[in-house]
């Protein structure tokens, strides 16, 4: 079975290739136009954080690409994966930050800010102890992403947080400031933090939903799942709808382009390459599956008539769609995207491998009981 590193790897000399080729060779391929040499030159990378999700997905691609990681983090989330790291031990949360003292790097790699006081003290300590700063953000510093049905780009505006919430902000919940109400503008400040104590040596990049083989939030990973179990399966809303997601591999990989290519400012990092509908990705996931399975549309109406919810009941779907996110900027800079079978298929297999052990999350998903019920008001309004 090929692991993360081969698929880097194999990816990694596929773009080498194809950039050895010429401009007219790669075109159908879709290499990112900034495809770097092989293999960069050696980093010392820092990643503050890298043992959940994304994390590992950096240091899949920092290893692969011969680069040295060093892991900061309080030792609590997976501590006993990457045993050949060496792993620094802190807590943001208490401003714990000394065993990062004097310790040089090229880059600190920041996956773990949530809260703008503890992106400031660890972006002034790079500001003595590594030439860039890479933070990852997110999509949700735009208010008008979700509300609006325009694209939004770099130049959009970005939230805030009231001055109350932030002096309370470190007593508030963690998955409140990690995925709540003020997610978003919090984001925006640990950004604009990072950049105040590094002026035009930060990378801030803007993921939308990240998806892949071991994301445990089932928003992505529901639908191959779901379509796999075969039979009638409720495709929601608008055929023609965008769906925008960034595989976890390529997000990773790019986070240590940034690094090796030394690029700064601001990016959205989100698929794809032209426009993938809800119809083209309800496709490709039955184009995984040897199940037979038939689609029965809903529009938004009959949706909200059944009580059916946006998001995470019904994975990827917002009533009246919503507007895209531009990613050109971050194309150009490198971002590549792997095809989107790919993603599905390997996250599939992800999945099937992890239900032997465990229950999915189940946080995720109309239950098929409310489904087949929605389904046979479509097939009945149908006949009606
Ligand atoms: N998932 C999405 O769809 C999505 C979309 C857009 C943006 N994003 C952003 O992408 C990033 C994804 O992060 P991830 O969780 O996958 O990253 P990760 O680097 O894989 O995992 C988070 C790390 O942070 C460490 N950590 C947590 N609290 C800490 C603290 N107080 N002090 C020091 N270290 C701490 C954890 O280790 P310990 O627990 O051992 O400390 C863990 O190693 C986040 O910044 C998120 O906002 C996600």
């Amino acid at each position: 079975m090929s692991t993360n590193h081969d698929r880097d790897l194999t990816q990694t000399r596929r773009r080498f290739l194809a950039s050895s080729l010429g401009a007219a060779a790669i075109a159908p391929l879709a290499v990112p136009a900034a495809a770097a040499a092989f293999p960069p030159a050696k980093k010392r990378l820092l990643i503050l954080g890298g043992t959940s999700f994304l994390g590992p997905a950096i240091i899949d691609s920092a290893l692969a690409r011969g680069h040295e990681v060093v892991l900061f983090n309080r030792g609590k989330t997976n501590a006993e994966h990457y045993p050949e790291l060496e792993k620094l031990r802190g807590d943001r949360n208490t401003d714990d930050l000394a065993a990062l003292a004097g310790r040089k790097f090229d880059a600190y790699i920041d996956t773990s800010g949530y809260v703008p006081a503890h992106v400031a003290a660890t972006a002034k300590l790079a500001a003595e102890n590594a030439a860039a700063y890479v933070f990852v953000s997110t999509v949700s510093v735009y208010p008008r992403f979700g509300g609006s049905s325009e694209d939004v780009d770099e130049t959009s505006e970005t939230g805030t947080v009231p001055d109350d919430v932030l002096a309370q902000i470190d007593t508030i919940n963690a998955s409140f400031r990690e995925g709540g109400r003020w997610y978003g503008g919090l984001k925006a400040l640990c950004e604009a933090e990072a950049e105040k104590a590094m002026p035009g040596r930060v990378a801030n990049l803007r993921p939308g939903l990240i998806v892949g083989p071991r994301d445990s939030s089932d928003r992505f990973t529901w639908w191959p799942v779901r379509v796999d179990r075969g039979g009638e399966v409720l495709a929601p809303g608008n055929p023609q709808a965008k769906v925008q997601v960034i595989d976890v591999r390529d997000l990773g990989e790019w986070c240590v382009r940034c690094v090796e290519d030394e690029v700064r400012g601001v990016y959205n990092a989100v698929g794809f390459q032209g426009t993938v509908t809800m119809q083209d990705f309800l496709g490709a996931c039955r184009c995984a599956t040897s199940q037979p399975v038939e689609f029965v549309w809903a529009d938004d109406a009959t949706l909200q008539e059944h009580e059916v919810g946006a998001w995470m009941e019904m994975p990827l779907w917002i009533p009246g769609g919503r507007g895209g996110v531009r990613n050109e900027r971050a194309i150009a800079k490198g971002l590549g995207f792997r095809p989107l079978g790919d993603t599905i298929r390997d996250t599939l297999s992800w999945a099937r491998e992890e239900a032997k052990t465990r229950k999915l999350s189940g946080r995720t998903g109309i239950a098929p009981e409310k489904e087949a019920k929605v389904i046979a008001a479509v097939k009945a309004k149908r006949k009606g």
